[in-house]
Formats: C-alpha cells, structure tokens, sequence
C-alpha cells in the first residue's frame, strides 16, 4: 500500500530504452500488456516511444537518467514511488562497447563502460530484487556473445558482459524456488547505435554481413519469449549459436589470435 493507502501497480523497467534493442524490449513487454518505465538519457527519444506505445493503447512512462550519475538509483526509485508503481520485472539492457587496444583506449571512457555494463546493472539489480521478489516477477540481463570468450582488442566489453552472464546464471539459480525467472539475453550483432558509440568501421566485412544478421526487434522478440519459458540463457540465431559453441570447444590458442585479427581495427 502506497500513502493513500493504494496498492502499487507492477511496472517492467527498460534501462537503455531510446534507441536499439532496449526500445524494441520494451515494445515487446508494453504490447504484451505491461506497463513500462522507459529509462535513458535521450528525454525525446524516450517521450516518443512512450507516445507511440500509449497510442496503441499500451502504458509507458520516461524516467530521463544517466545511470552512471550520483545517487541515480534513487531517483529512479522515487520517481516509481510517485507514479504509483512497484518493480515486478528489471530489463538491465543498458551497456556500449569500445574496440581498440586497451593500452590505447582512453582509460576513463573505460572505466565509465565498466560503471554502467556491470555497476548500474548489479546496483538496480540489489535495490530491487526484493519487490521482485514480493511480486514473483524477473529480471531480463542483456549480456552478448561476447560473454562466452575473451576479447581482444575489445577486452573490457567483453569482460564485463561475461559478469552479467555469470551474475545472471547464478542468480538465476538463486531465484527459482521463490519463482523469481532471471534471464540472460546474448544477442550476436545487431546493427544499432552500438557499433557507432564502440568505434566500429561499417565499411567493410561488418557491411557485408549486415543482412545476415538478427535484427533488433528478432532479438526483444526471443528475449522475451525466453524469460517468459524460463531460459536462463538465450542466444537469438543459428549463425550465434554456432559461434558461442565454437568458442567453448576451440582452444584458447587458436581461438584468441582469430579474435584478435577480427576485430583489429574494425
Ligand atoms: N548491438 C549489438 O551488436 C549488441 C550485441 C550484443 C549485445 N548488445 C548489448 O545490447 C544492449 C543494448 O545495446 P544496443 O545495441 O541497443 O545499443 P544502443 O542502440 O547504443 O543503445 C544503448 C542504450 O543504452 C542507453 N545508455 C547508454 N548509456 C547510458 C547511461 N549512462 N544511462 C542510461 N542509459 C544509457 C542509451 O540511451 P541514451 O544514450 O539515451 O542514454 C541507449 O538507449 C547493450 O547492453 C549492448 O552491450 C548489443
């Protein structure tokens, strides 16, 4: 019961909501019939997906904030407070990459990487998984491909989605016997703004591929339909699915220097 003595209504967090996989997510959870807190930095974005989703008869609210920022959690707490709303599901899809050398790429844009991949997804993930946990509700972690392997040459992205995919299975494990669902999304690549905020080169090899590769939407699609079967693990297309095989069987000493070479200036 809230101060007016009203039950909350359960909402579905979207971290990451303005653009790429995490609006497609949230689409997928508001035509679904959830109602759905779209969080970012990009307030316009955020209205006019919010917009969009309330036309069609969906619920969508816009919580504007860095995640990175001080005391962030908190205000995202308040302002679920204030709209009448408790967390029954967490979309923790908010991440970026940077390719290039570590030794090269500039430290604090790194460690800013490191703060929001694995900081603010662990940190939303404490502060509310006990409303998660009164509800019976889940939690959707967007990790990568990249979780399943080193990464050279895009070392600390790929360390940090292997965090998520770890904490996730882990917890997910935690959860069952209080019918908590913990899922962990492994998209391969999507085209989206990721590629232009992680320093890739389209014009080559990434182009050619393009049409081979899952979109966006495919991915919201089979990551929801995941969690809602109870996979702790989903890997969205066959071409994914082979790889993260592959890098589970190859040798590290093979497999490291094909890494290395693919994504050496990309
Ligand atoms: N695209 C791929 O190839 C690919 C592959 C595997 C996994 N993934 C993962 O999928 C997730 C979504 O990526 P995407 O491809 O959809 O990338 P995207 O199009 O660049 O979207 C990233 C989202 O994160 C938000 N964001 C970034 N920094 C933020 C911050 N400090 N506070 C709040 N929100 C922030 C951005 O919104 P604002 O800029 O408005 O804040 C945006 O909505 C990421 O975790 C990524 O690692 C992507």
């Amino acid at each position: 019961m809230n101060e007016l003595g009203m039950s909350p209504r359960r909402a579905t967090i979207v971290t990451g909501a303005s653009e790429g996989i995490g609006a497609e997510l949230a689409r997928v959870f508001a035509w679904k019939g959830h109602e759905v807190v779209l969080v970012a930095r990009r307030r316009e974005k955020l209205e006019a997906l919010a917009s969009e989703i309330c036309s069609k008869g969906g619920k969508a609210h816009v919580v504007e904030l860095d995640l990175c920022g001080e005391g962030a959690i908190d205000v995202l707490e308040k302002a679920l407070e204030q709209a009448g709303l408790t967390p029954e599901i967490l979309v923790n899809n908010a991440g970026f990459g940077l390719i290039g050398p570590t030794a090269k790429l500039d430290q604090a844009e790194q460690l800013a990487m490191v703060d929001l991949n694995v900081g603010a997804l662990t940190a939303l993930t404490l502060r509310f998984l006990k409303p998660i946990i009164a509800t019976r509700g889940a939690v959707l972690n967007v990790a990568s491909i990249a979780a399943f392997m080193p990464g050279p040459n895009f070392a600390i992205y790929y360390a940090t989605k292997a965090y998520v995919r770890s904490f996730s299975e882990a917890l997910a494990e935690e959860m069952a016997p209080l019918g908590v669902k913990v899922s962990c999304l492994c998209p391969g690549p999507v085209v989206t703004g990721f590629q232009a905020r992680a320093g890739f080169d389209f014009s080559g090899a990434m182009s050619a591929m393009k049409a081979s590769l899952v979109s966006a939407e495919e991915v919201a699609r089979q990551g929801y339909e995941g969690l809602v079967a109870g996979k702790r693990v989903v890997i969205p297309g066959a071409m994914n699915k082979f790889t993260v095989a592959f890098a589970r069987l190859a040798p590290r000493a093979v497999l490291m220097p094909i890494l290395a070479f693919a994504q050496n200036g990309r």
